[in-house]
């Protein structure tokens, strides 16, 4: 079997087919292939409909891939089920667009937080407000926003929150999926400089879906470009400009 002590993450042919009410194929995913080192942040980026999401929720196993191999941790990812999947899946957590809508109404942000932990073990009250005042601490907020709910938080620190739930499990791998997208630039750029401070003290990976080209860039190692469910290339974050596949050059152009 496949194995690399710096790799974390191994996507070997990947495809996923949906079909359309017509009977038509749309292979929203075709052969992907890559690898995310440890500590290393690969942007995702492409256009609406080239496929991005779907290649996250088929890494998550939110969805079934068509076919292809999955490797997490040197471990045949897809081959995972019952007890041994639930304890590898704290591992890989991830972050969606809307900070507000991922965050239930009801749970205050100390319980928000502690809540994966608590699928995993029992965490009694004390020790859930100590975690989640680090964790606030970690992402740039503090222990007053403990005891707020979603509705009295803005976006930006809705999603800093977000951020804190997914670290509360110490995963290897946070998936953003347009993490950023609907916030104010300022706010985004905030958000962003917070994952870069995150990797350093956690040696965290990520895979940051992303439309915004620069902001990409901007944080990222390497940036694999997809179009119409493939990858057009993968390339070095800092020499963007460089780019030579006419659809990468296209897709800059478009954003500059
Ligand atoms: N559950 C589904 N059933 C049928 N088709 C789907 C499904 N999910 C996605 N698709 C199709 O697969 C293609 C890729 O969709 P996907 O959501 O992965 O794109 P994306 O790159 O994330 O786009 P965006 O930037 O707009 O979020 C699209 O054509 C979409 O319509
Ligand atoms: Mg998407």
């Amino acid at each position: 079997m496949w194995k690399d002590k710096d790799v974390l993450l191994r996507v070997e042919d990947l495809s996923r087919v949906f079909y359309r009410e017509n009977g038509r194929e749309l292979w929203a995913c075709k052969n992907i292939s890559f690898s995310l080192q440890k500590g290393e942040t690969l942007a995702i980026v492409g256009e609406s409909g080239s496929g991005k999401s779907t290649l996250m929720k088929l890494i998550m196993r939110m969805l079934p891939v068509t076919s292809g191999a999955i490797y997490f941790k040197n471990r045949d990812w897809l081959a995972l089920s019952g007890g041994e999947l639930r304890k590898a899946r704290q591992g890989m957590q991830m972050v969606f667009q809307h900070p507000i809508a991922a965050c239930d109404p009801r749970m205050n942000v100390s319980h928000i937080i502690c809540e994966p932990l608590r699928n995993y073990r029992q965490v009694g009250k004390l020790e859930g407000q100590q975690i989640a005042r680090q964790l606030l601490e970690q992402v740039g907020l503090d222990e007053s926003f403990l005891r707020r709910y979603p509705h009295e938080m803005s976006g930006g620190q809705c999603q800093r929150v977000a951020i804190a739930r997914a670290l509360v499990l110490e995963p290897d791998l946070l998936i953003c999926d347009e993490a950023t997208s609907a916030l104010d630039m300022s706010v985004q750029d905030g958000i962003a400089k917070l994952l870069v401070r995150l990797q350093k003290e956690r040696g965290v990976s990520y895979l940051f879906v992303c439309h915004d080209i620069a902001l990409a860039q901007s944080i990222s190692h390497r940036m694999l470009v997809m179009h119409d469910g493939q990858v057009v290339e993968v390339l070095p974050s800092k020499q963007w400009r460089e780019a030579s596949n006419p659809y990468t050059k296209k897709l800059i152009e478009a954003s500059l």
